[in-house]
This record gives structure tokens, sequence and C-alpha cells, in this order.
């Protein structure tokens, strides 16, 4: 069956679901389960991610009838099936008879069996055994009708991000080797100069593990490369297998785009995706958690070049893995799922089906409960596959923006490495800072890679882009002299792509843009605030900045800097570039951000929305508009509109009532 390969195969409207790990349950509940799906208008189901020791309970002995009996039984109930590769977690036998194949922490502790993801991504041996899997697998189901999609594995990289055993070193050789062909490149890129580090072959080359003190940052900043690309090149290996046996079933994993995980670089991994699939869970101690969710989809956008993406999992209620595991409050989980499809979902997924009864994740909230039907959770679970059955004309539409927010993992690895100016600086909290900013102005922003094509956007938000390549410098560039207005922070531009300064003065990559250059840090103590000449206060950093071409558009109060720029302009060409050279107070962000915003001409999907109203728009091919009223406010908000309200069916003349804690769906006309 030819296909395109870019969404689960016979899915119409929006897909609806969530891991399903029937091997916990007996039969009669199996059967109930089928029962439920259906009630619940569920479509999709994940299946057999951690089912290797169920499938293979000994080397060479296979067991798929029951899987094979779920299968049917799904599809007899017509649900769709996503189904593993069931690599996850390899059996006890196998770590028993190779323990060989465990990963090591940098301090050469071994990670055993008893948990899960116990192995080490770069062994042979390991990804001999898992091409086996996968293959048993995929022949097994080539042809089973139930099958809509593949799922690699599982958050690949997510307990054990780095092994630093010897199979890895081994890899990491290897890989050094096609990156730097020669001994002596390596030693360039790294700087070995420097403590007497010169390498006089590959072979001496290790991990970065345990050491005296702080270690080279140019190999910190390789291995993290290193560990991606070795993850990466394991997703390949399954995937080729997959494509080979069904070349019309395409293939994914989930990723887990957010501000926490930080090893995996999804934007270089794109390009390998038939769909991007994102997991996200809300952080139970943020009380605006629900804008981190924006952004975590708005990432996932990101990384799938705007095309619809699926949300994998997130949690009907609380979680178990935070300190604090928060139950969702009142419609939480119904605003949290269509804020994914608002900014570009076409699938709504949970972890997981039926709640466990025993194991780690006994506590972790499901879409069939311990307390079973007669509880909130489950009458959100049907009401949620009554909603997204409604959204199904909103399938395939994709949002468009006028902001772009430039986020980079190798930035957020080198930024926070030690040995820098101050220990105290969060990549993520900068991003979150200037992406907050924006949420609250109601402007849809896209999360883009350095490498992104910027051309089209009227305004560009890049917070702390420590780590640049001279192209990367040249494009961003090249979009404020074409017309977007770029904003840049403090601790941008410095280093090239090995980790080395940028010399002349800070922020090397981006002095002309910028029109400014900086002679010296002077990072803030802990607590420590100093005021600028609009009152706004500042943290975390200052710099000794002098203008060359820009104009300062605040300028530091007091302390040892004072007269001296924090907040400069500069226009270039037909554009503008900022640049904010310390971390200024949420006040000042914002007014920052208002200014941009304004200088670029950028407008809210809806103008004058209360706080807390979140609005954005989704359009379709044939000229459709789809407009998503989030309300997280206790109060209800009024919106100009006019079209079909999706959700009730209603036709709204020219106001849009939201209920508080409530969502609404217009197919505006
Ligand atoms: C991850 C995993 C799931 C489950 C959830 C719990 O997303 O992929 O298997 O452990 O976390 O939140």
């Amino acid at each position: 069956m030819p296909t395109d390969r870019t969404w689960p195969l016979n899915i119409p409207g929006l897909a609806y679901g969530g891991d399903y790990n029937p091997e916990q349950w007996p039969l009669e509940t199996q059967v109930e389960d089928v029962r439920l799906m259906q009630e619940a208008g569920v479509n999709l189901v994940s299946v057999a991610i951690f089912s290797w020791a169920q499938l293979e309970p000994r080397e060479g002995v296979y067991d798929f009838a029951w899987l094979d009996a779920v299968l049917d039984r799904l599809h007899a109930g017509g649900i769709r099936v996503a189904l593993a590769t069931a690599t996850a977690s390899p059996p006890p036998w196998l770590t028993r008879k190779h323990p060989e194949i465990l990963p090591e922490l940098a301090d050469g502790t071994v990670l055993n069996q008893g948990a899960r993801q116990s192995y080490a991504v770069a062994s042979p041996l390991f990804r001999t055994y898992a091409v086996c899997m996968t293959r048993k697998v995929a022949e097994r189901y080539r042809d089973h009708p139930s099958l809509a999609l593949w799922h690699v594995d599982n958050e690949l990289g997510c307990h054990v991000p780095h092994d630093y055993s010897e199979k890895a070193a081994a890899a990491f050789r290897t890989w050094l080797e096609q990156r730097y062909g020669t001994v002596e490149a390596l030693n360039s890129a790294w700087g070995t100069a420097f403590w007497s580090q010169r390498y006089d072959s590959f072979d001496e080359v290790l991990p970065p593990r345990a050491a005296p003190t702080s270690l080279n940052p140019s190999q910190q900043l390789d291995f993290a490369r290193f560990s991606s690309d070795e993850h990466r090149a394991h997703y390949r290996e399954l995937r080729n297998v997959l494509r080979e046996i069904t070349q019309h079933v395409p293939t994914t994993t989930n990723f887990m785009m957010n501000t926490h995980n930080k090893w995996v670089d999804y934007f270089s991994w794109a390009g390998d995706m038939d769909v991007v699939a994102n997991d996200h869970y809300l952080t139970a101690s943020d009380p605006e958690a629900h804008i981190g969710l924006a952004f975590s989809a708005d990432l996932s956008r990101g990384v799938a070049g705007g095309e619809p993406w699926m949300l994998m999992e997130h949690s009907t209620s609380a979680v178990n893995w935070q300190p604090r595991n928060r139950a969702k409050g009142h419609g939480e989980m119904l605003r949290n799922s269509l804020t994914h499809v608002a900014r570009g979902a076409d699938a709504v997924m949970f972890f997981q089906w039926r709640q466990s009864l025993a194991g780690a994740e006994k506590y972790h909230s499901a879409m069939v409960p311990h307390a079973g039907r007669g509880t909130d959770v489950w009458r959100n679970t049907v009401e949620l596959g009554r909603r997204l059955k409604e959204l199904a004309p909103v399938q395939g539409s994709r949002v468009t923006a006028d902001v772009a927010l430039v986020f980079d993992y190798p930035s957020w690895w080198g930024a926070e490495m030690d040995c820098h100016p101050t220990d105290a600086l969060r990549y993520p909290e900068e991003m979150l800072r200037w992406y907050r900013a924006l949420w609250r102005c109601g402007i849809t922003v896209d999360v883009v890679s350095p490498q992104a094509e910027l051309g089209g956007y009227r305004a560009v938000f890049i917070p702390t882009l420590y780590t640049v390549t001279d192209r990367d410098a040249a494009r961003i560039t090249e979009a404020a002299r074409a017309g977007a207005r770029v904003l840049i922070t403090f601790f941008s531009g410095i280093v090239d792509e090995h980790d080395h300064v940028r010399p002349g003065g800070y922020p090397g990559a981006f002095r002309d843009l910028l029109g400014v250059r900086t002679e010296e840090f002077h990072p803030l103590q802990d607590g420590e605030t100093l005021t600028l000449d609009d009152g706004s206060r500042a943290d975390l950093w200052s710099e000794k900045t002098h203008l060359d071409g820009a104009k300062a558009t605040r300028t530091w109060a007091e302390g040892p800097l004072a007269g001296l720029p924090a907040v400069t302009q500069h226009n270039v060409g037909q554009g503008s570039a900022w640049y904010v050279a310390t971390r200024p107070d949420d006040a000042a962000v914002a007014a920052i951000v208002d200014q941009v915003l304004t200088e670029a001409e950028v407008a809210p999907a809806v103008a004058g929305l209360p706080q807390g109203v979140e609005a954005v728009r989704r359009h379709a091919a044939d000229g459709s508009r789809f407009l998503f009223v989030i309300n997280h406010t206790d109060h209800g908000v009024d919106v100009p509109t006019r079209g079909r309200d999706l959700l009730s069916g209603h036709n709204i003349a020219d106001t849009l009532h939201v209920p508080a804690l409530d969502s609404a769906v217009i197919h505006e006309h």
C-alpha cells in the first residue's frame, strides 16, 4: 500500500489514546479495555513498549500468542495500533548472560537490571539483540490490519543520556575520527595545548569520566553531541529494519521536548522522523505550568518543521515522579489537551490507558484510574474523546507565527558548563523568561533552531545563544538586514562550535550586528540586583559594554557600570538588532518585548484578552481558520469572533463566551 508515511495509517480525524500495557492484566480486563476504549472514543493505542521479557521469555524462545490476541481484539474493536519494537527494557536473561551491555556512569558505577533502559546504547551486542527483536516483531505483524505506526524503543536517552563505559569510549573514538579525520585536528578543536592534554592518537581519548578537576569543555561538548548522535544511530538502525519490512508504515519515537530534558538534540533528529512525537508532563510546582506546556508544544511544532505532530504522552492527572505529585484541577486536563492541539498536535495520547496495580508507576494517573468509571478522571477521558471527535476538521491545519524564538541544544550544553563567569545561569530559564512575556502578550511563537529559515519572521528572539557557528550568525544577521527585529541576550555568540572564544570583545559573533563591544563580564552575586535608568532592576549578569553604532535604550543607574548601556538598539538594513546585556526583571522584559513587537508590527491572535486566556489560530489549506481559546482563569471571558463553535455546535454571531477554566474552538468565518 503506497503512502507518504507522514501520519499513522487510517486514522480519520485526530488520534486519541495512550500507552496500552495489556500484559499487566488478566484476560477479562483486556476484554473490558476494548469496550471502554470504544466508550471513550479512543482510536489509537501504543502497545508492547516494555514487552520484551513477555515476548521472548528465554533467549530465542518467543511467545507472540498473547500479543496476537491483543491486536486482534483491538482490531475487532476498531482501534488502531502504534506497535513498539519492545526494545526499551532488555529482559533479565539478557543482562545476566551479557552484563557487558550495561551502561556506566562517569564514576564507573554500573547501572544494573531491575528498573528499565539498562542498556549501553553504544554496545554492538545490545544493538544486535535489539535489531533481532525488532525484526521479529516487524515480521510477525507486518500485515496485521491494526498496524498504524511503528514506535521505536521509548524516550531514547531518558534515563541514560550518557554512558561512559568502554563500549561508549570505543564508539566515541570512532565518532571523533569521523568528525576530525586526524588527531591533529582533534587537538586543535579541543584546545589540548592547555593543561598538557595533547593526544598522540585517538586511542588515548576517553569519555569525560570522573577526573581530578574540570574536564576539557570542548571534549564535554563533543561528548554531548556524540551521545545524542549515538541514540539517533540506534533509532535509525531499528527504523531501517522496520522500513525494510513494511515500507508503507510510518515510524516514530517519543521525544521529550521541554525545558528539562537537555541531552538529546531533537532538531538534529528531525529529518529521521516520519512523524514527530512528543511526551509532555506539567511541572507540578510551577503555578504557570500551562505556559511551559505551550512552550513544549511550540518546540514540538518547530522540530516538526511546522507539520502536524503527535502528543504521544501526557497525564490525565498526577504523575508519580516529581517531589509532590499534584492531581490536575478542574478542566485542567482538557485545557492541556486542547492547548497541544491548538499548537499543532493532531494526536492526543496519554501514559497510560489503565492505571497499574503494581510496579513503580502505580501512583501515576491513567485514563482508567484505580477508582474506575465513577471518577472525574474517567468522565474527562470520555469528554476529551468527544471533543477530539468534534475537532476532526482541524486535522492537517497549520499554525503560523510572525515571531520566532531560537532554541539551541548545543548552547544549552555549552552555556551551563563549569568554570564560567557564573554557575547560576540556566539556559531554559532564560528561554522561558522571554517566551512567557510573549505568551502573556498573546503572541504565537515558533520555537526554532538557529539553522531555521528566519526570513519570514517579523521578530526573532535569541536568548543566550552561547555557541554559534559563523553560518548561523550570518543567517541571523541577514534576517535583521532583511527587515526582522532581532533581539539577542547576554552570553550569546561568545564561542564557536568547539567552545573557543571569539576574540576582539564580546559578543564576538554578533558585535557588528548589535553595534556594541563588551570588554568584560560583571556577573552578580546571589540575590544581588542593580537598578537601570528606567527604574527596573536586573540580576545575575551585567557586562562592561560600549556602544559601537547602537544606541542605549536603558543604562545602568548604579554600580560599577553606572551610565554604561544595559539594553541597546541598532538599526541594520531594513530591520534592527536589540541587545539585552543583563537579565532584567519581568516588568522590564515585558516592556522590551512590547517595544520590539511594536517596532515589528506584530499583533496577537486576538487583541485585548485578559491575562491567563490563551488564543491561537490554525489555518487549513482550503482557507479555513480555527480559533482556539483556552481560559485558564476562574472567570468567564468574552472573545470577539464569528463562526461555528466546534465543541458545542453553536453559531457565534460576534461574541464567544468561554466559561472559567474551559476552552472553545471556533471554525471562523
Ligand atoms: C515517560 C515514559 C512512560 C512513563 C511516563 C510517566 O514518558 O515514556 O513510559 O514512564 O514517563 O510519566
